[in-house]
């Protein structure tokens, strides 16, 4: 290595009590080791901040990939090759991995993914091209199986998932109903990504505006918050439906996770609450890829990918935004040169 690099990343400092804050972070600078045979040093360009991180800031050994007190902040990021000893990997390659978030990267190439920018644009592989539209993609059609009968509800239908999976259920012919926590999201979910009706769950008569949009029949309830909402929806579920439990956003901040009680209702309905993890089908991600960027292409589908540019010492407070609810799309922090 000719060039001295300094990485910059972002540690955790204090496990969050409720949201994380800032002062939950810190930011460490560090020199970077020349590189050994076979490594790769990669800058990172863009920084995908996940809502699943904030289960895995507990003082807890309950949750896999936790992370501990002066530990790497785990994420998802795009870089390029900036050096590499590694034959199989080149100078200006765009890759994609879960490296962490901070400046720069080592990796010795079995922990990352070319990005093959003739499929999609860079930022997409942490949106549309990256686990929330793989996670979307196999969940709903492998799982869920959406069809033109079917009644679909997305909850945290404006995030990440929610926003690729309402735009396919949508694709398979089905009335798709969405929740979010404000008016003008319900309005971008309509207009944008073609959802047929969008409730702000904020709102006292939400459960009123999804009986009778749904008239009171959900087949397919895609769940990625968890808590009241789904729990209420419950109470529609339509006969043999599903419950797709993607995640459960509404909890992962709070000390005592709390689970749904109306499930009495799926007794009657024989209807099923369904686990599902994106990592079991790791072999099959080159497939959806392919059909993923010819939607796109064929603007069938979009990828919201919302960019925030500043410098990684921007993450913790795109983070803390990311659970007020500020993001339309996947929230990704786009690091300055
Ligand atoms: N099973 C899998 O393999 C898999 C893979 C990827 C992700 N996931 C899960 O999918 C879920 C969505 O992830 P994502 O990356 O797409 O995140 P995201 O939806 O882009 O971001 C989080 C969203 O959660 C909502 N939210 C925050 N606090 C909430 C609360 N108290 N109650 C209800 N909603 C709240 C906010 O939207 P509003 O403005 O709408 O409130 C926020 O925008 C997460 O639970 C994640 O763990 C699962």
């Amino acid at each position: 290595m000719n060039n001295k690099y300094f990485n910059k990343k972002i540690i955790l400092s204090n496990y969050p009590v409720g949201l994380s804050k800032k002062d939950d972070f810190s930011v460490v600078t560090e020199e970077i080791d020349p590189l050994n045979d076979n490594d790769i040093l990669i800058k990172t360009k863009y920084v995908g901040i996940d809502a699943a991180l904030r289960l895995l800031l507990r003082d807890s050994d309950d949750f896999l990939f936790r992370v501990k007190k002066d530990d790497l902040i785990r994420g998802s990021i795009v870089g390029e090759v900036i050096e590499s000893k590694n034959p199989k990997f080149s100078d200006g390659e765009y890759v994609l991995g879960s490296l962490g978030v901070q400046k720069y990267c080592v990796s010795t190439g079995e922990d990352i993914e070319k990005c093959d920018l003739n499929l999609a644009n860079p930022e997409f592989w942490l949106s549309g091209m990256g686990i929330p539209g793989l996670t979307a993609y196999f969940s709903l059609l492998d799982v869920c199986k959406p069809s033109p009968d079917k009644n679909v509800l997305i909850t945290g239908a404006a995030g990440a998932v929610g926003s690729i999976a309402g735009q396919i259920a949508k694709l398979a012919g089905s009335k798709v109903i969405g929740t979010t926590s404000s008016d003008e999201k319900c309005k971008w979910l309509i207009d944008e990504l073609g959802y047929d009706y969008a409730i702000n769950y904020k709102n006292k008569d939400w459960f009123e505006k999804l009986s009778s949009v749904s008239d009171k029949r959900l087949d397919i309830i895609f769940d990625n918050t968890g808590g009241q909402v789904m729990d209420e929806s419950l109470k529609i579920i339509g006969m043999k439906g599903i419950v797709l439990l993607c995640g459960s956003t509404s909890q992962y901040s709070e000390n005592e996770i709390k689970g749904p009680n109306n499930y009495i209702w799926l007794g009657t309905m024989r209807a099923r609450l369904q686990g599902f993890v994106i990592f079991d089908y790791e072999d099959r991600y080159e497939e959806a890829r392919i059909n993923l960027s010819k939607w796109l292409n064929e603007e069938k589908l979009k990828m919201p990918t919302h960019l925030v540019e500043g410098d990684i010492d921007k993450f913790p407070e795109i983070f803390e935004d990311l659970y007020k609810g500020k993001n339309y799309g996947k929230f990704v922090l786009k690091l300055k040169d």
